[in-house]
């Protein structure tokens, strides 16, 4: 097998293809690669990129999944950039090289353009620029960075050799509570959502968590509030979870009498407090499965998701929590004429869209990730 593309077959004709046909062909070169074939699917994919996944799951899940890929030579990863990375990383530390006698995982994003607009709100330069500045008023000695995992691998690498570590939507408050016991203070990227509501509910309150704005000077706060900061949040957002409001939390109390409203951490705090249940992608389907039949539903988040679970719960009654249509665009560049042209690449021996991280930033991003999934 190549490791570059050579002459790969040409996207372009795939896209007028039809679905039937194109899972037809999906499924022939799933039984061709047998077990060497490994396709990841994120929640948040759409159902009929879903269908053709061996796994499915949540960002914690789905990196814990490629920690421990067996006999598989090929990750497909339907999901967005920085999970690419997460994977290749993960399948490709030393001990698992090591029993494969050296031999590379190929991690493949079928769209190289599936990225994630939250992930983009932290350049290198934009965090070490702010350790910096953050060094002029505070021993940066006693800051933990922590990294949402939805960030590039070299943040990943930035929070290992500062002492910090990678966090998902699953593990937060406990990565939060690991980072208070090597220092004072956090500085966590680069989701602010994520990072107040946790924080939030460990009782850190909000004159406490000062949020740095990466393009102002000194982050735009004051020597003041940087000394009397426990968390210092970055300025970053999920544009899919940031626009649900506290407005659509009260519209569906209003209109469906006994609703229950579940949200992902990343939405805002004012629809975190007025929520029923906060939790991550895995927290909710699992909410979800566990209810008694009759219980009715407003979830806040991806629009994929909440379709899905609506289909698989027909006894319950499930609602976006949202009158306006908002998914992940970038999950959604992943389509089934994308997969196909990946997978049918593979099977004639060329590797596309190789998401392959620099051998030092993996070592220093797998430090701090085997620092998250070694916490529990
Ligand atoms: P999870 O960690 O819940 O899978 O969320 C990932 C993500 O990108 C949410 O927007
Ligand atoms: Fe990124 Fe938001 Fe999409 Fe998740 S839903 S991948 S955080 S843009």
């Amino acid at each position: 097998m190549k490791t570059v593309s050579d002459q790969p077959l040409d996207l372009q004709p795939y896209k007028s293809v039809d679905n039937e046909t194109l899972s037809r062909r999906i499924e022939a070169v799933r039984q061709e690669l047998g077990s060497k074939l490994l396709i990841l699917g994120h929640h948040y994919q759409q159902d009929e990129v879903i269908e053709h996944s061996d796994l499915r799951g949540d960002s914690l899940q789905l990196s814990q999944m490629a920690a421990e890929s067996g006999d598989c030579r090929y990750i497909v990863f339907c999901g967005v950039h920085f999970m690419a990375e997460t994977a290749d990383i993960l399948a490709n530390g030393p001990e698992k090289l090591a029993e494969r006698g050296g031999e590379r995982v190929a991690v493949i994003l079928p769209d190289l353009a599936a990225g994630c607009s939250m992930a983009d709100m932290a350049a290198i330069q934009q965090v070490e620029d702010a350790w910096e500045d953050l060094g002029e008023w505070i021993d940066t000695e006693r800051v933990v960075p922590v990294t949402y995992i939805n960030s590039a691998a070299n943040l990943k690498a930035f929070c290992a050799k500062h002492g910090g570590i990678v966090c998902t939507s699953s593990n937060a408050s406990a990565v939060l509570e690991w980072a208070f016991r090597q220092g004072d203070r956090v500085l966590f990227f680069p989701d602010q959502h994520l990072g107040r509501n946790t924080a939030l509910k460990m009782g850190i309150t909000n004159d406490r968590m000062p949020v740095w704005n990466p393009h102002e000077e000194q982050g735009g706060l004051t020597e003041g509030q940087v000394r009397n900061s426990k968390v210092v949040l970055w300025q970053g957002h999920c544009s899919v979870h940031q626009m649900f409001s506290p407005e659509h939390v009260r519209m569906f109390r209003e209109q469906h009498e006994g609703i229950k409203i579940l949200v992902h951490p990343e939405c805002p705090q004012e629809v975190n407090d007025l929520a029923d249940i906060s939790g991550s992608t895995g927290k909710i389907i699992n909410t979800v499965r566990q209810a008694k039949p009759g219980t009715k539903w407003a979830i806040g988040t991806e629009l994929h998701l909440v379709n899905r679970l609506k289909k698989e719960h027909p006894e319950q009654e499930i609602h976006f929590l949202s009158p306006v249509v908002c998914m992940c665009a970038t999950m959604y560049r992943i389509d089934l004429a994308h997969l196909c042209w990946s997978l049918e690449n593979l099977a004639a021996g060329t590797i596309v869209n190789h998401i392959d991280v620099d051998a030092e930033v993996a070592e220093w991003s797998r430090i701090a990730l085997q620092r998250m999934l070694e916490m529990r």
